[in-house]
């Protein structure tokens, strides 16, 4: 996606080999306007797939997921890291292992909001190991619910995350897919400028 690749390049931060900031407008302050055409994109690469719910994981995902969730017109459902005071009955959980921090967390969702009828599209802001992604697989798997894919803003692809989502057999559409983060220097695995 031309328009996302250009914010990346102005706008982000190689910190090292492997972090990419982009606090700017994803991570922290959020763009709107790119969030809006960022949900416009998701939207056109899965319609016609019968897609009944968004699921995304708090808090980085939600923006570009209820996006696409608008243009789509379904609803839109955040997996929770921490325990919610009012969300305590029927909860599925999955874990998701961290590299960075080398500790295991619990996501969840209120088993209610997702059925056997319903076909997911999952959409989360990066994609590093694939470990968040696959545990949301595996928490949709569990509500018998079917996936249609997973939309990705931005794709580490010098990165295990993807290899493994396809291995899965997840098609998977990232808007964004950095080949390298060497030298201070962000390269896309295709630069889609015109
Ligand atoms: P890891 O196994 O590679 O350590 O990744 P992990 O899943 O633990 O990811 C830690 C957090 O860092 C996640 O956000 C993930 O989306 C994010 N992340 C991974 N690689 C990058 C990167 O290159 N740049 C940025 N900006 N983020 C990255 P999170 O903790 O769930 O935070 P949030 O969703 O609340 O923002
Ligand atoms: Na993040
Ligand atoms: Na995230």
């Amino acid at each position: 996606m031309e328009l996302l690749q250009k914010k990346i390049i102005k706008e982000g931060i190689a910190l090292s080999d492997t972090v990419l900031k982009v606090d700017n407008f994803l991570n922290h302050q959020i763009d709107p306007q790119l969030m809006n055409e960022i949900g416009k994109e998701f939207a056109a690469r899965f319609k016609g797939e019968g897609i009944t719910k968004i699921v995304t994981l708090e808090s980085s995902g939600i923006a570009p997921a209820v996006m696409t969730g608008l243009v789509l017109d379904v609803p839109v459902i955040f997996a929770r890291k921490k325990k919610s005071l009012t969300l305590t009955e029927g909860l599925i959980t999955s874990q998701v292992y961290s590299y960075t921090k080398q500790e295991t967390n619990d996501i969840s969702i209120a088993s209610k909001f997702l059925n056997d009828q319903d076909h997911v599209l999952i959409i989360d802001d990066f994609l590093a190991n694939g470990q968040a992604a696959l545990a949301l697989v595996d928490i949709v798997e569990k509500t018998n619910a079917s996936i249609a894919g997973i939309g990705i803003v931005i794709e580490k692809a010098f990165q295990d995350g993807g290899k493994f989502l396809s291995e899965k057999g997840c098609r998977v559409e990232s808007l964004a897919r950095i080949q390298s983060l060497a030298n201070q220097t962000i390269e896309f695995v295709n630069w889609e400028t015109s």
